[in-house]
């Protein structure tokens, strides 16, 4: 029988060490040596297999005659969830919930754990909260069934004994920080923890195809392993994002075997735990001031979902030698960036300005077809002359200050025409198979300028 021993393998170089040093002896990088299991066989010899066992083990296939399974995935009653996941859950996936403290993953969990139950046997093994304190949780979310059951503990050994004498149907671990393995010395939460534990379970989502959800922390500090170690050995990563003062949460898919990346699941939190939002342009534009300088509407996509949002700047005259930049939503290199061509290209000169920017609903936003929309802000703030209200804004900004092509434009369009917009500013470079949009008037423009032009009153 293998047995399990532990050694310290250099994240830097891979040299392995019997023992925890500061600093790798063989790199001399410091810090990088990682608690880590080796399976030895008894006599601590390397096992020499002949090539006639190794064959016939695994037989290569035609692809043509792979039969190609058609997973069966299960919906929840949770259309967000469904859509973030890839259009459902597939059997045997592992899932990793990732996300700052107190952003509401248990709760999520909880409540798709209670859908779950009407589909089959549940297991909530919570690490993190007794029993009776996730009871108190379902009160308050209204939720009960007699198929969902709680674990509290975080003893891997006996986590897998209860697995073995009644395996759940569906299975989620809240939080994978918590649970550990007694054969390693380090801290639940340490690196080598954290991936064996996850390991395990992946053994047991691949082995009895049962989809498991494991719930992980985002930290800071390198200390206590966050979700990033786990993400190449999960089949999909979802972060739930928001501000803790604000009602909306993102539900973002990072990595997904099953679907499209970078798909996101609008929620927002109540008194009853997390809600969908189906309808998040309507609400995201729903307190906007509509002849308010500073103010401009992008078009952006997120996976494969167009949401319009609304994008405010302030533009001050600073007070300090150093003009301060804030960027809430959007990206601070990409601000900086469009400042300079804003100075440079077309007179708006932020160089003595105080300069603030701002995505409504706490969203953020990556992608550089919202760049149009942000430099409109802007300059709409510092000649305080308003965006036109009916007017949606598409486009990258080049360095030369001329605009550039950005994808899905089709989407985006339908989705400006379906909340009402009557003019949409786009980049002349974009090519348009379906030639109209109906309600919406097409203004392409070529630079910067032009757009600026048409855009602000
Ligand atoms: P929680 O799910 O415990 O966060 P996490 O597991 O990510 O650490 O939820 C945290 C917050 O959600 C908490 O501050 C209270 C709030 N909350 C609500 O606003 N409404 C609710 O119905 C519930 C259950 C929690
Ligand atoms: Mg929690």
């Amino acid at each position: 029988m293998a047995k399990l021993r532990t050694r310290y393998v250099c994240q830097e170089c891979g040299s392995t060490q019997p023992k925890w040093m500061g600093r790798c002896p063989d790199c001399g990088e410091w810090n990088t040596l990682v608690e880590t299991l080796v399976e030895a066989t008894s006599s601590g010899a390397v096992v020499q297999r002949s090539a006639q066992a190794v064959i016939g083990r695994s037989v290569p296939q035609p692809l043509t005659e792979i039969a190609a399974d058609n997973y069966r995935r299960t919906m929840l009653p949770m259309d967000e969830f469904n859509r973030v996941l890839g259009g459902g859950l597939v059997p045997g996936s592992l899932i990793l919930i990732g996300g700052d403290p107190g952003i509401g993953k248990s709760t999520l969990l909880l409540q798709i754990s209670a859908a779950l139950a009407a589909e089959g046997h549940v297991l909530y093994i919570s690490g993190e909260e007794s029993a009776q304190q996730v009871k108190l949780r379902a009160d308050r979310l209204q939720i009960s069934s007699d198929r969902l059951f709680i674990l509290s503990e975080t003893n891997m050994t006996a986590i897998m004994d209860h697995l073995r004498q009644t395996p759940p149907q569906f299975l989620v671990v809240d939080s994978i920080q918590t649970v550990f393995l007694e054969e390693l010395q380090s801290a639940p939460g340490s690196v080598s923890q954290v991936r064996e534990c996850a390991g395990r379970f992946q053994g047991l989502a691949k082995g009895q195809n049962i989809p498991v959800f494991l719930i992980g922390h985002v930290t800071k500090t390198g200390t206590i392993a966050g979700p990033r170690v786990l993400e190449h050995l999960v089949d999909t990563v979802l972060y739930l994002e928001g501000e803790r003062f604000h009602a909306y949460r993102l539900l973002r898919s990072v990595k997904n075997r099953f679907g499209a990346t970078n798909e996101i699941g609008i929620f927002e939190m109540g008194d009853v735990g997390l809600s969908e939002v189906p309808n998040p342009s309507e609400i995201f534009l729903a307190e906007r001031l509509p002849n308010a300088s500073g103010s401009a509407i992008a078009v952006t996509l997120e996976g494969t979902r167009p949401l319009l949002v609304e994008i405010q700047a302030l533009a001050s005259t600073t007070s300090f030698g150093n003009p301060r930049r804030t960027a809430n939503g959007i990206d601070m290199n990409r601000l900086l960036l469009l400042i300079a061509v804003l100075t440079k290209r077309v007179g708006v000169r932020l160089a003595d300005q105080d300069v603030f920017v701002n995505v409504i609903g706490g969203l953020q936003i990556n992608e550089p077809a919202s760049d149009l929309a942000v430099a409109a802000a802007l300059a709409s703030s510092f000649k305080s002359r308003p965006v036109a209200a009916d007017l949606a804004i598409v486009g990258e900004v080049g360095l030369s200050g001329e605009l550039r092509a950005v994808s899905h434009i089709e989407t985006r369009l339908k989705e400006a025409a379906k909340l009402g917009f009557k003019r949409c500013l786009l980049p002349a470079s974009v090519q348009l198979k379906q030639s109209q949009f109906l309600s919406l008037e097409l203004l392409k423009v070529r630079s910067l300028g032009e757009a600026l032009d048409i855009a602000l009153v």
